[in-house]
């Protein structure tokens, strides 16, 4: 191999490193063992503390949109259907920053980037492409798109007695999910990437916070079949359609908020019955 081409190969992991964004490798690591890093796999991965992982990430809450698109749309422009709700202000900002840092993700929503990444193997991406393959990994992707379904899926009005969309019979209700709220499903989010309380004071003054994360902003094309808990007046009768509801939320979202000894069992490994056969 020529010099050149020797040099080349050098600094070609270099080159993609740049590329890739600005993930800052710390002093005494190689770009590999950063690459390969146990925070990006389980268990590491599902207690890793926001920190940690911004070590080296610290440009997923710094990175900005362009300010013009190439073809010259200017970001100052630009107005999505999911934009219009009364809970969205300020610039456009990146996936990241819209969920994290901005003024309303704060104020009602306590993410983890461990909320939703829960590692992934970046050279096969994919749980069972050879018999030893780990079963509890995602298909190809970084992330598992069913955490996105809880708070951008449609809203469940079959549900609820209400003939239709909320667009069209919210004003019925004076726009106001409390109406019914304050009596039905009262004991809500009390969960670990959720501010309950937050969640409740801002729905009194903003008419689209409880729809904005129940069907104004759907990317899918059902509603979650969230848990459902009991709440005081419950009546008897379970409706046909909660008949295979879990009672409580998931044991990942309840970890840091019930004592340990509280915490339902775990569920069963994804596969594990596949993997023993
Ligand atoms: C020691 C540094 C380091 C730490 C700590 C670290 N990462 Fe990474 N991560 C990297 C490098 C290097 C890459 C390769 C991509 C690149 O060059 O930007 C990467 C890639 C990723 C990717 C893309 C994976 C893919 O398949 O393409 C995700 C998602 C990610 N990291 C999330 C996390 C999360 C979440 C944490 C904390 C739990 C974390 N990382 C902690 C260095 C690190
Ligand atoms: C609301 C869910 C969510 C949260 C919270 C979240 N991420 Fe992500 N992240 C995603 C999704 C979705 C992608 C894109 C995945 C894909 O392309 O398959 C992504 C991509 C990434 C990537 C690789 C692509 C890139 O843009 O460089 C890195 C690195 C990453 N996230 C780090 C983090 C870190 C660090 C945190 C915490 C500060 C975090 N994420 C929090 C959902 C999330
Ligand atoms: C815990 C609730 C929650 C989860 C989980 C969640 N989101 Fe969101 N998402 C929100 C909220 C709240 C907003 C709107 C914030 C606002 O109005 O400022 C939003 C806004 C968005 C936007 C619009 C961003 C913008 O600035 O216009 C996109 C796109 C998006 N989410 C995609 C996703 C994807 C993809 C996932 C899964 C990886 C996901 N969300 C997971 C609550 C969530
Ligand atoms: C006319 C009264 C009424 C109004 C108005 C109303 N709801 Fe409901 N909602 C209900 C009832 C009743 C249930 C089901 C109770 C049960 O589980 O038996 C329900 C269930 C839900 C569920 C759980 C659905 C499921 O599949 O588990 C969500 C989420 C919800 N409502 C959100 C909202 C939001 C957000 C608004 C306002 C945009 C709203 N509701 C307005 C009466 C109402
Ligand atoms: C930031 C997003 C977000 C906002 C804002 C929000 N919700 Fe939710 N809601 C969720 C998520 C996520 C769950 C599922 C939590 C779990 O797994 O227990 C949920 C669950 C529910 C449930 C099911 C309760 C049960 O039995 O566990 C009802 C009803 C509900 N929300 C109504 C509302 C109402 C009413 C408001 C406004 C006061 C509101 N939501 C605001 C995200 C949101």
């Amino acid at each position: 191999m020529s010099k050149a081409g020797r040099w080349a190969m050098l600094i070609a992991p270099l080159l993609w490193v740049s590329a890739q964004g600005n993930t800052q490798i710390p002093d005494g690591l190689t770009y590999d063992q950063a690459r390969w890093h146990p925070l990006h796999f389980k268990p590491a991965s599902e207690t890793a503390a926001d920190y940690q992982c911004l070590a080296c990430h610290a440009d997923i809450l710094e990175r900005r949109v362009r300010s013009e698109s190439p073809a010259g749309v200017k970001a100052s422009e630009a107005l999505a259907w999911y934009e219009t709700l009364d809970t969205y202000e300020g610039e456009e900002e990146t996936f990241h920053r819209r969920h994290l840092v901005t003024n309303f993700a704060i104020q009602v929503m306590d993410l983890k980037c461990r909320t939703c990444h829960l590692g992934n193997d970046p050279r096969e991406e994919a749980g069972m492409s050879h018999a030893g393959g780990d079963p509890t990994l995602i298909q190809r992707k970084q992330v598992d798109p069913e955490i996105c379904h809880l708070c951008h899926g449609q809203f469940p009005y079959e549900h609820m007695g209400i003939p239709g969309s909320w667009l069209e019979y919210g004003p019925a209700f004076q726009n106001n999910c409390l109406l019914c709220h304050m009596m039905f499903r009262t004991n809500r989010h009390q969960v670990n990437y959720l501010k309950p309380q937050a969640i409740e004071a801002l729905a009194k003054e903003k008419e689209d916070v409880c729809f904005g994360c129940h069907g104004g902003r759907p990317w899918y094309r059902t509603s979650y079949p969230y848990p459902r808990h009991p709440w005081p007046g419950m009546p008897e009768a379970v409706p046909d359609w909660a008949k295979d509801r879990p009672t409580v939320s998931e044991r990942r979202f309840l970890i840091g908020i019930v004592p340990p000894e509280e915490l339902p069992a775990a569920p069963p490994k994804q596969g594990a019955a596949l993997r023993t056969r």
